[in-house]
């Protein structure tokens, strides 16, 4: 195992943990940046450092499609190559394919879809997106799910939830480098509690001593059109049954109302294009909500994004500057993206102390305030 992970403090079943990982020890709870090509979009890597951005995800797909894992790997793996001094964490690649390409074609031996680059059909294994992952060589990889849609009913969540078990074995099986890197397995089961619960206890069950099995668990297949409702459940459910003593990460999520929720419910890590793919839109996060910077009545507004925010971006410029900017120079989604992480990763920050601090209620309490003045 090449984490470790120490619980500072609890908030019932919130907690506030260092998660030690060969490139950086990150406080939780975490937002994590999504960089596809081994990039966060218009944001230069000391840029992520100084916005206190602790781990980021790369995608294995978009990375072994170009440069390729070979080249990275030949070229000292995605840490040197990017020049990211920090954690990394990647993905296996096929739920990027199963939302990307609508051709893409599940069966047990992995996910076949057309090459993007020359239409050729090709098969990604559990097997392959392992040892892809090996040489990009990211503090975390995660294992190779099938992930459906939380919105579909039937037979087909059930297939995929026993077929990710099944995967999982053969994933743990490929890891070369256990003592490198660190293999998540993911929960799957749609919305339904019973298979959810089969497949954390198969996930836990693994965990045998003496054996090699996951370093720790995802929780996936969510915050995809279901209500807010039911993925609150399932994250409620799967949490309190994964084990205390590792950190459970929560893929795709990245409103800062649902990372609040879920921390309350005792998950740690999140991950979503949301914040940055929102600024490309000219939609700037703040305590209130959201901020349209398009918008005609910020043409004249002389004041920063958020004047309670200390980014770079808020001590330097206005609205107004950035209103101007935003659909004519990339200039402007740069400086919301900005924005928009440093809003995430003092999100998080607040999160942990609070937490350790003993005052996570009045934290909630007031986020929501700010949020919802009207009490709806
Ligand atoms: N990203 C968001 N949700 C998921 C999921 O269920 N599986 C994987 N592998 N990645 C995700
Ligand atoms: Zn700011």
């Amino acid at each position: 195992m090449a984490l470790r992970f120490e619980i500072l403090g609890r908030f019932n079943r919130a907690r506030a943990a260092q998660l030690t990982l060969p490139h950086f020890v990150c406080q939780t709870p975490l937002f994590m940046p999504v960089g596809t090509q081994g990039t966060i979009k218009g944001l230069a890597t000391n840029q992520l450092e100084e916005i206190g951005c602790q781990i980021i995800l790369g995608n294995t797909y978009h990375l072994a499609l170009r440069p390729t894992s070979e080249l990275i790997d030949e070229l000292g793996g995605l840490h040197q190559f990017m020049n990211w001094p920090r954690a990394l964490l990647t993905d296996s690649g096929g739920f990027q394919m199963v939302s990307l390409l609508h051709l893409a074609d599940i069966t047990e031996k992995g996910v076949t879809f057309q090459s993007p680059v020359d239409g050729k059909p090709m098969l990604l294994t559990p097997e392959e997106s392992i040892q892809i992952q090996n040489r990009i060589g990211a503090d975390i990889i995660m294992a190779l799910d099938d992930v459906v849609k939380t919105t579909i009913t039937g037979p087909r969540i059930e297939e995929a939830m026993y077929r990710t078990l099944r995967w999982i074995d053969r994933c743990i099986a490929a890891h070369e480098r256990p003592h490198e890197q660190n293999l998540f397995g993911i929960v799957q089961g749609g919305l339904d509690p019973v298979l959810r619960d089969i497949c954390v206890r198969g996930l836990v069950d693994r965990n045998l001593p003496g054996a090699y099995s996951c370093d720790s668990y995802a929780i996936g297949g969510l915050a995809g059109g279901e209500s807010k409702d039911s993925f609150w459940r399932v994250v409620a459910q799967c949490t309190a049954a994964l084990p205390e003593d590792k950190p459970r990460y929560v893929m795709g999520v990245g409103y800062p109302l649902d990372i609040v929720v879920c921390s309350a419910l005792g998950a740690d890590m999140y991950d979503c294009v949301y914040p940055t793919r929102t600024a490309r839109f000219g939609t700037a996060l703040v305590p209130e909500g959201v901020l349209k910077l398009k918008h005609n009545a910020m043409a004249d507004d002389t004041r920063p994004i958020d004047p309670t925010c200390a980014c770079m971006v808020c001590r330097t410029y206005s609205r107004a500057y950035i209103h101007c900017l935003v659909t004519k120079d990339a200039m402007g989604s740069q400086l919301l993206s900005y924005h928009n992480l440093y809003y995430m990763m003092k999100l998080s920050r607040d999160l942990h102390t609070s937490i350790i601090e003993g005052r996570f209620p009045e934290f909630v309490c007031n986020f929501l305030r700010i949020m919802f003045p009207k009490g709806d």
